[in-house]
């Protein structure tokens, strides 16, 4: 089966700020898949690989569209440097909409958290919660006025319910602030940098807001950790050993060996490649598991965590 099954073709592409583009294609050949808030697809890239991006629910976007948001990363190993590079009329390849960071059901009121390019997914869930008439609040944090893109779209969006904040100045937001009067019952949804995440997470759970409540999703792998180690993975079911170089993820190192592995965001943040750990000490890198979890050392995410031990054995 075609893991990348939809067509997709450039018909408008617009400078959001300095370094975030956004990019509307039409279907090719098919009719535009159903999709909700939350929902990304992954493009795949000339190298081989691809990159997931969020689905952007614009206004004013042509019927039979799909819009992205992409930031040209300073560090892009391929991705972000292709997609910016794409001209109307190019056609990419991408899977159909996977949603890992769904909008629950039900009249409960949201707070949704946006930090940088973590917006796409948000302002998809800011304009459904609208549409559904559910109250919300929503904050977008950015280091300097001037690199927050869609800002008029969220202003449209949500013109009441919207908190700009810059690191630069007195806006500065102030996450345990911003969640002090949020009811218990509230569903708080996040998508941004690693440390804010860790900051809603934490100050929502000091709202007594429980866990499942508490949504995320981050926008970005971490920097390559250039102290990484190679180590050696065993598979429980076959006594396979296979070696993980330094700058290989297990998930890479298993591609590179033949196995079919199960995996989608490759950031640690969706659980789908989560393995359950036979023995041997996992170095946890995702942001996926509570504290609790990850020093039972029970389960682990392949895509981003490595090991502290010279081997892991695997219940694969
Ligand atoms: S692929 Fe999403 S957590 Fe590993």
């Amino acid at each position: 089966m075609d893991a990348h099954p939809l067509k997709l073709k450039v018909q408008s592409v617009a400078a959001e700020t300095p370094f975030i583009r956004s990019l509307v294609f039409g279907v090719e050949g098919g009719a535009v898949p159903q999709w909700q808030a939350g929902a990304h697809i992954r493009v795949s890239l000339p190298n081989g690989g691809d990159r997931p991006y969020s689905l952007m629910a614009l206004p004013g976007l042509p019927d039979g569209t799909l819009a992205l948001g992409v930031l040209r990363e300073e560090m892009s190993t391929g991705g972000s440097r292709f997609m910016h590079a794409l001209k109307i009329g190019d056609v990419v390849q991408a899977t159909a909409p996977i949603n890992n960071f769904r909008l629950h059901e039900g009249a409960a009121p949201a707070l949704l958290f946006a930090g940088g390019i973590g917006v796409t997914p948000i302002l998809s869930m800011a304009a459904e919660l609208t549409a559904r008439g559910i109250s919300y609040r929503m904050h977008y944090a950015g280091r300097v006025p001037g690199r927050l893109a869609f800002l008029p779209q969220l202003q449209a969006i949500c013109p009441k319910g919207l908190s700009v904040h810059y690191d630069s100045d007195e806006s500065r937001l102030d996450i345990a602030a911003s969640l002090a009067d949020a009811p218990t019952d509230s569903h708080v949804y996040a998508c941004g940098p690693a440390g804010m995440i860790d900051a809603v997470k934490a100050g929502a759970l000091a709202q007594s807001i429980p866990a499942d409540r508490i949504h995320f999703e981050l926008f970005k792998a971490e920097p390559p950790n250039s102290s990484n180690k190679p180590f050696e993975v065993e598979l429980k079911s076959t006594g396979q050993v296979i070696t993980v170089t330094a700058d290989q993820s297990i998930i890479q190192a298993f591609e590179a060996a033949g196995l079919d592995v199960l995996y989608d965001c490759q950031r640690g943040d969706c659980g789908i490649c989560q393995c359950g750990v036979i023995a041997g000490v996992p170095d946890h890198r995702d942001v996926i598991l509570s504290d609790d979890e990850k020093a039972s050392n029970k389960v682990m995410q392949i895509c981003v965590s490595r090991a502290k031990s010279e081997r892991l054995v695997l219940d694969l």
